[in-house]
């Protein structure tokens, strides 16, 4: 999406200098895909090269767009050769990491941009409209569903995401994007949260149930594919066989590990109670196996309540979408005394229900938009309170007890402030 957007879009106010990836194949084939008729190409380095691509190249920003638990070095090592990063979502996975990220800020003065593109939909952007208007009045209470189907919640546990030392688990990977909506949109922050969280459905049991026995480590060469709804044949696609299936000879990145194995780490079946200082009270649910995708929210104020679903994906069965049909989101304001009545949701097109462009136009060309009057763009300190939720969430599942943030970050040590 970035590179795209720098060499397609944004090529008059931006370049890209090089390329940094652990993998060479990946590397080679993002460099062919940067290269434009007429020009040299960029230059790439692999992941060990990384401070010498920066004294070689001089880059002023990092993208950094690596697997969620290596962010955070990316970002102090950019910071301290003086450059600003815009980075992928989460900002990082635990506290060890964003004292660092917090702590090389402080010291160096450089920015982080998080890019939260769920912010940037006509939809949601309608949502913060409302809440700031007061048009239900004071918020006091929130229910939050977010669903994800078959194909897409099946995916995180593939691979990397399916550990929580690599990605935070769903509520620290997947939620920094509806917690950091939640602060967005109510305009404060968390202060404790309640969780519980378990493996329901991604486990060898599921399997067993859908006569899935004989299965093997991965869908690639797997026995029972054949009858298996949630395979990825990795082959068959074209650029997920350029991207993983030919790539992984250099380092063992298997994309279709299976999802049902014993030694997954995270959860997919996640609730929380959320408290936040404005003294408003979320209830939150994450599932990873819906047969649909998409969220349903409802706010509750002192003058009404506003209800927001939006279905991304409908019916899908088993590991397929084929009965998929299209988008479709209400709003609904009902306020007290009167009867219920349906918004007119305004839609844009692009990634993300419209967000992918606005965001990248906000990130790559500042000037030539109108100015943000709903305060979209996030820095560390925004990207910082999306995970704190999540991380306080994986810190009750474990413990069983209310965790208070403030508290969470007093002991050790991280002072969130711009
Ligand atoms: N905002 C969104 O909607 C959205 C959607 C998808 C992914 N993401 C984020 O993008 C990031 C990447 O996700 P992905 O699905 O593309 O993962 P991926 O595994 O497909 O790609 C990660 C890339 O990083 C490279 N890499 C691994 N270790 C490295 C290292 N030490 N140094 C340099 N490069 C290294 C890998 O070789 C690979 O090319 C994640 O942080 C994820 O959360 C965000």
């Amino acid at each position: 999406m970035f590179r795209d957007s720098i060499t397609d879009d944004y090529a008059d106010k931006h370049e890209i200098v090089a390329l940094c990836d652990s993998n060479p194949h990946r590397l080679g084939e993002a460099a062919k895909a940067v290269q434009r008729p007429g020009t040299n190409g960029v230059a790439t380095y692999l992941a060990e090269d990384f401070d010498r691509l920066i004294l070689e190249q001089k880059p002023d920003t990092i993208v950094v767009t690596t697997p969620d638990f290596l962010h955070a070095d990316y970002i102090v090592r950019a910071f301290e050769a003086g450059c600003d990063v815009i980075c992928e979502k989460p900002l990082t996975i635990d506290l060890a990491r964003l004292k660092t990220i917090v702590d090389a800020q402080a010291r160096t003065g450089r920015k982080v941009q998080v890019t939260f593109n769920y912010r940037y939909s006509p939809a949601r952007t309608q949502i913060k409209e409302l809440i700031s208007s007061g048009a239900i009045g004071e918020v006091t209470a929130v229910d939050f569903r977010w669903h994800l189907d078959r194909v897409h919640g099946a995916d995180y546990f593939r691979r990397w995401h399916r550990q929580k030392e690599n990605s935070g688990g769903l509520l620290v990977h997947k939620s920094t994007h509806h917690f950091d909506l939640l602060n967005w949109w109510l305009g404060s922050l968390p202060t404790a949260v309640l969780a519980s969280g378990r493996r329901a459905f991604y486990r060898p049991e599921t399997a067993a149930a859908l006569g899935l026995e004989g299965r093997g480590p991965r869908c690639h060469g797997c026995p029972v594919a054949a009858k298996c709804d949630f395979k990825l044949d990795l082959a068959a696609d074209e650029s997920l066989r350029n991207l993983y299936l030919e790539a992984e000879g250099a380092d063992g990145y298997f994309r279709d590990l299976c999802v049902f194995d014993a030694d997954i780490g995270i959860e997919d079946t996640m609730q929380a109670h959320i408290r936040y200082a404005s003294g408003v009270t979320a209830n939150y649910t994450l599932t990873a196996y819906s047969p649909w995708e998409g969220l349903e929210i409802k706010f509750q104020g002192t003058k009404g309540d506003i209800t927001h679903r939006h279905v991304e994906v409908h019916g899908v069965f088993g590991g397929t979408r084929a009965h998929a049909d299209a988008d479709a989101v209400t709003t609904e304001l009902h306020l007290a005394g009167q009867i219920p009545r349906l918004l007119d949701v305004p839609h844009a097109s692009g990634h993300h229900g419209g967000a992918d462009p606005v965001m990248l136009g906000y990130i790559f060309d500042p000037e030539g938009m109108t100015p943000d009057r709903y305060g979209r763009a996030s820095d560390h300190v925004a990207g910082a309170w999306s995970i704190l939720t999540g991380i306080a969430a994986n810190a009750s599942i474990d413990t069983g007890s209310l965790v208070d943030i403030k508290s969470m970050l007093r002991s050790r040590g991280i002072k969130l402030e711009h």
